[in-house]
């Protein structure tokens, strides 16, 4: 199914109430970037535009309830990311309803897209383009400024590599991925 701009305007304002409020100069950026990657990765590899582009706006909205625990100290870092997947999918299905444009079965969809984003065992097709698109978005350095320190950053990159490249499946995507890492690399040398 197509988004309509109409539907799109009206998601992506409720995406931004909660993305505003989330990580400094990141949750705002990286999810639009990551909207873009989508939509680019649909072009080549085809996928429901509705579904798949409505779970990247709305992928990372549980991330400031997950900073306000943050502050409250429970800083297991694994739990807070799973933490955010799983308030994003609440607050998903609020807002999908809310919106009131989308079926049972694209809200059922989209809703299992926000919780299982960050998961590394990917098991489906849209689960894989998710993936990609976010993860394309996360190095896109031209399109996003990192946020991380220059101590950071190569930590990062490193595990990124080790544990989130190799997982990239569509041709597209692994293309996309080529073009982006090396300026990742570059971007604090
Ligand atoms: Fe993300």
């Amino acid at each position: 199914m197509k988004l309509t701009k109409e539907l799109e305007e009206r998601l992506k304002k409720e995406a931004l109430k909660h993305l505003s409020k989330g990580r400094k100069d990141w949750d705002v950026p990286h999810t639009l970037n990551a909207v873009n990657w989508m939509r680019k990765l649909i072009e080549k590899e085809g996928g429901d535009e509705k579904v798949l582009v409505t779970a990247m706006y709305l992928h990372d909205i549980g991330y400031p309830v997950v900073e306000d625990l943050n502050k409250d100290r429970l800083k297991r870092i694994k739990e807070l990311k799973r933490f955010h997947a799983v308030e994003g999918a609440r607050k998903a299905e609020v807002i999908l309803k809310k919106l009131g444009d989308y079926s049972k079965p694209e809200i059922k969809e989209i809703i299992y897209l926000v919780k299982h984003h960050d998961d590394l065992e990917i098991k489906s097709r849209n689960h894989q383009l998710v993936f990609e698109a976010d993860n394309l978005s996360k190095i896109d350095v031209e399109a996003v400024t990192p946020t991380l320190s220059e101590e950071v950053y190569p930590l990062f990159l490193n595990h990124y590599k080790e544990f989130r490249a190799p997982l990239f499946k569509t041709e597209t995507g692994k293309r996309f991925l080529n073009e982006l890492l090396p300026k990742a690399e570059k971007y604090f040398n």
